[in-house]
């Protein structure tokens, strides 16, 4: 089903419980920014993730680059809303913009609890608000435009694991913790066409792209390094040699983390590629039913249930 068909359908839907339920544009378009308020209290586990330090400042340093780094995609999309003339793509970069938005708030709460237990969140994040202010200012929009672009593929590969791979979710301990991401991952997937389609839309070609992909790698590596050491620092765990292979082993080993998403990165290099080439669909219907139904993991803390349960679905290849 093309995403014009599904458009359709999510639309007529609409026309017929416009009574019961004024549709938002990013609900139309099947990426329906979801209001969230996690509960991140004082016996949020401090090493919420494989009871590892080093796993644990791991995704919390990525944790922190997320709301500034969350809303330079934002940013950089917006720069060209003024020239999206087609509806359905106006309406999923409102949703993208919504639920990107929610991301960047519910991280920098949970990055609060993380900054409470000792480690500099605020730190990275400020960091990282510099690098992209200056990104802003020096950089041509369209190359601004292809690093979210790039970026928007690596949030979908790691995302896309987080929900496949059944490891991560036995592994996140603290259940609001487990919400957080995979509501994240959820939605990561839900619109991982949008700043792609507008690139395209704009005219960006694949020499810009995969430029753009290397610059992000090399700097996204050189930050998270940094950042990671920095915190694990922070946390006095540094040298635990044992926490530290044990979760090197788990980012890197055999059936690691990044090992296993190596493909799936380096098909962004192939000519022509869309990132709807890497089917969710299922994937997506699956977590939607099993975390926004009746008694699901995010039921009760959808702010705006009348739409917890919308299902188009932006992927559909
Ligand atoms: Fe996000
Ligand atoms: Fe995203």
């Amino acid at each position: 089903m093309t995403n014009k068909q599904v458009y359709r359908m999510t639309t007529t839907t609409a026309t017929e419980t416009t009574k019961k339920v004024r549709m938002t544009a990013g609900e139309r378009a099947g990426i329906p920014p979801r209001r969230m308020d996690f509960e991140f209290g004082e016996d949020t586990k401090r090493y919420w993730y494989a009871d590892n330090s080093f796993l644990t400042t791991f995704w919390t340093t990525l944790s922190a680059l997320f709301p500034e780094g969350e809303t330079f995609f934002v940013d950089t999309v917006k720069n060209y809303r003024h020239e999206i003339k087609d509806q359905l793509l106006k309406d999923q970069v409102s949703g993208f913009i919504g639920q990107e938005a929610m991301h960047s708030k519910e991280h920098a709460a949970f990055n609060d609890v993380a900054e409470r237990n000792g480690l500099p969140t605020g730190t990275l994040d400020k960091e990282v608000g510099w690098l992209l202010k200056l990104g802003r200012k020096i950089l041509p929009k369209k190359l601004q435009l292809a690093i979210t672009v790039a970026l928007e593929h690596y949030t979908a590969i790691l995302a896309e694991q987080l929900l496949r791979d059944k490891r991560h979710q036995e592994n996140i301990s603290d259940p609001e913790a487990l919400k957080l991401w995979m509501w994240h991952a959820l939605e990561e997937n839900e619109h991982k066409i949008v700043a792609y389609d507008v690139y395209q839309l704009v005219g960006g070609g694949y020499f810009l792209r995969t430029f753009a992909m290397l610059l992000a790698t090399v700097f996204f590596f050189v930050i998270v390094i940094q950042g990671h050491a920095r915190l694990m620092w922070a946390d006095r765990s540094l040298f635990n040699i044992k926490a530290n292979l044990k979760g090197l082993w788990f980012l890197w080993g055999w059936k690691g983390l990044f090992p296993t998403l190596t493909f799936k990165y380096l098909d962004y290099f192939r000519p022509g590629f869309h990132p709807n080439d890497h089917d969710t669909v299922q994937l997506l219907d699956d977590w939607r039913e099993k975390m926004l139904q009746d008694g699901g993991m995010l039921a009760d803390q959808i702010k705006n249930p009348s739409h917890a349960h919308m299902t188009g679905n932006t992927s559909a290849a």
